[in-house]
């Protein structure tokens, strides 16, 4: 059972879903992702991730295509405007971009992906317009640190973000410094983007570690699923894993529906520690 996390304006969102970077780009493997996505689809996942970036529209129109012929109400539809395109009129028409790839007269949820160089106030202004055309439910940001959350809830509308999404996976910890701690407080959502450190190539060590195999072995997993029960245990994270393979997507919504023991969960962040100080933003 997939759980939820209760957002600052009521709703639930789905603290699990898949994400889809680089999905949709290889014809080759269309058919193999278009399976991975429709498998966690019906094996209960509702959230999926996507970009106008990904594939330059490519993942969203992938989407489109697994959802397709789906109730709209059973799907909790996640994408991202590019920085360059998050101001005067070029963002609503990324939106319809990304609707029509989609297939949709909405999305749940849409992320400004990083900063760029429109000022806050005017981004802001336009997701707050496109909210109340109904094109989005509501919005959130990405690869924003503490300095810049402050500041983004300095400006009108500001204080509507619902969401964060960063870079979050047992390797890579520093968020756990400032960020999450503060994203917690202003009741905002964390979604964990790499919760896998991308298969472990963002961090070897994760996938020869004995600490973390003879864990996994305990509960029966692989470390990838391991990873995942990593990231999902605090309660105010989302994790959001990519797979074009359908075997991997049930092992990682089966992942989801377990809890660590506070125990191992202790002896997993004592094999790879947070810092003990603030440290810049991990992004890839
Ligand atoms: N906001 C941002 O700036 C940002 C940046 C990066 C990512 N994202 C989002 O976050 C999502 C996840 O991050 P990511 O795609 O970079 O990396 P990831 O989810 O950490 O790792 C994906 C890799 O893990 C493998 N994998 C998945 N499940 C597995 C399993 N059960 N066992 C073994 N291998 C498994 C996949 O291979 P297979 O296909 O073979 O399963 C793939 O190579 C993205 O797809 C995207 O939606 C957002």
């Amino acid at each position: 059972m997939i759980g939820t996390i209760k957002l600052k304006d009521g709703s639930e969102f789905p603290a699990f879903g898949m994400g889809t970077w680089y999905l949709g780009e290889n014809p080759d493997r269309r058919a193999a992702e278009l399976d991975a996505l429709r498998t966690g689809l019906e094996e209960g996942i509702t959230l999926i991730d996507t970009a106008e970036m990904y594939g330059s529209g490519l993942s969203e129109e992938l989407v489109g295509e697994a959802i397709r012929g789906m109730s709209r109400d059973s799907l909790y539809l996640v994408s991202k405007v590019l920085p360059s395109n998050a101001g005067g009129d070029r963002l609503e028409k990324s939106l319809d971009a990304s609707l029509k790839r989609l297939g949709t007269d909405y999305l749940d949820m849409y992320l400004y992906h990083w900063r760029g160089s429109y000022p806050l106030a005017e981004t802001v202004s336009k997701l707050e317009a496109m909210v109340k055309k109904g094109k989005i439910r509501r919005w959130g940001v990405s690869n924003f640190d503490t300095d810049d959350m402050d500041e983004l809830l300095s400006v009108p509308g500001g204080r509507n973000c619902c969401v964060d999404q960063v870079l979050y996976h047992l390797g890579s910890r520093g968020i756990e410094y400032e960020l999450l701690p503060y994203l917690k407080d202003k009741n905002i959502a964390v979604m964990a983007y790499c919760p896998l450190a991308q298969g472990g190539d963002l961090r070897r060590q994760l996938l020869t570690s004995p600490v973390l195999q003879e864990i996994a072995n305990k509960y029966g997993i692989s470390v990838m699923q391991l990873l995942l029960l990593f990231v999902l245990h605090d309660e105010n994270v989302c994790a959001i894993p990519r797979s074009g393979n359908a075997q991997h997507v049930r092992q990682n919504v089966q992942a989801a529906s377990m809890k660590l023991l506070e125990d191992d969960y202790k002896t997993i962040q004592d094999a790879f520690p947070a810092p003990d100080h603030k440290t810049y933003l991990d992004i890839v």
